[in-house]
């Protein structure tokens, strides 16, 4: 995956992007168990099938390498009048933020995505706050599993669909210095799964992620 095809992937998918029925979003965002005034990013935001899932006295910012999807994501925000949102364009692996800017900083879809996972979680380890939470929602692949071969099979054409379909979840918790998080299976296949870290530091969260995962 680079830079280029993503962006040519998800300009394609723009008007047509439906995955919208996973439960794990409505999940991510209860688990961020949000206080009003709080500041979230959302990296990766798409065509913001997430925005209305947060409640209204929070703080939303979301960023997007894919002009199309962000368009998309400004017609749901003006669509419902949601004045808690504000939209960039922006490449999570080289965030224009400072650094500790939001409370709670949330990936929905997008490790597999983005080209450089690594560096899209140090950038949101960069500006979370101390004390503050960092939440993967991804599919991740199963070693040895029937699907992980079919997997196996497509990832030639990761490029052409817009993700990396073979995608394990150890690797990416060693590569990315995620080993702590807490892993939440998302119902019903737990295919998806919901990554939970707590960045060190600052006061402590008052629902911290646990540690060690399941
Ligand atoms: C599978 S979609 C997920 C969209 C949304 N999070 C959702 O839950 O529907 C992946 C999105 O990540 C965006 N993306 C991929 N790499 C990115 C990066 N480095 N910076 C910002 N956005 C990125 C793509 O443009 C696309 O809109």
């Amino acid at each position: 995956m680079d830079t280029a095809s993503v962006v040519s992937s998800y300009r394609r998918y723009a008007k047509v992007y439906v995955f919208g029925l996973n439960p794990g979003r409505r999940q991510a965002v209860q688990r961020m168990d949000l206080k009003s005034g709080q500041r979230v990013l959302e990296i990766g935001v798409g065509t913001g099938l997430s925005l209305p899932l947060y409640p209204p006295e929070v703080e939303i910012t979301g960023v997007d390498l894919t002009a199309e999807m962000l368009e998309q994501a400004q017609r749901r925000v003006d669509l419902l009048g949601l004045n808690n949102v504000q939209l960039h364009l922006m490449d999570a692996q080289k965030l224009e933020f400072p650094d500790n800017s939001f409370d709670k900083t949330v990936a929905m879809f997008v490790a597999s995505v983005t080209p450089d996972p690594v560096a899209m979680i140090r950038e949101m380890k960069r500006v979370t706050r101390p004390g503050g939470g960092i939440y993967i929602l991804n599919h991740f692949s199963r070693k040895g599993s029937f699907l992980s071969l079919a997997e196996k099979a497509l990832s030639p054409l990761s490029h052409l669909l817009g993700f990396e379909p073979l995608f394990y979840l150890d690797e990416f918790l060693e590569r990315a210095g995620m080993g702590g998080a807490e892993d939440i299976p998302i119902r019903p296949f737990g295919y998806w799964r919901l990554l939970c870290l707590q960045k060190k530091g600052g006061r402590p969260d008052p629902n911290p992620p646990r540690r060690g995962g399941r």
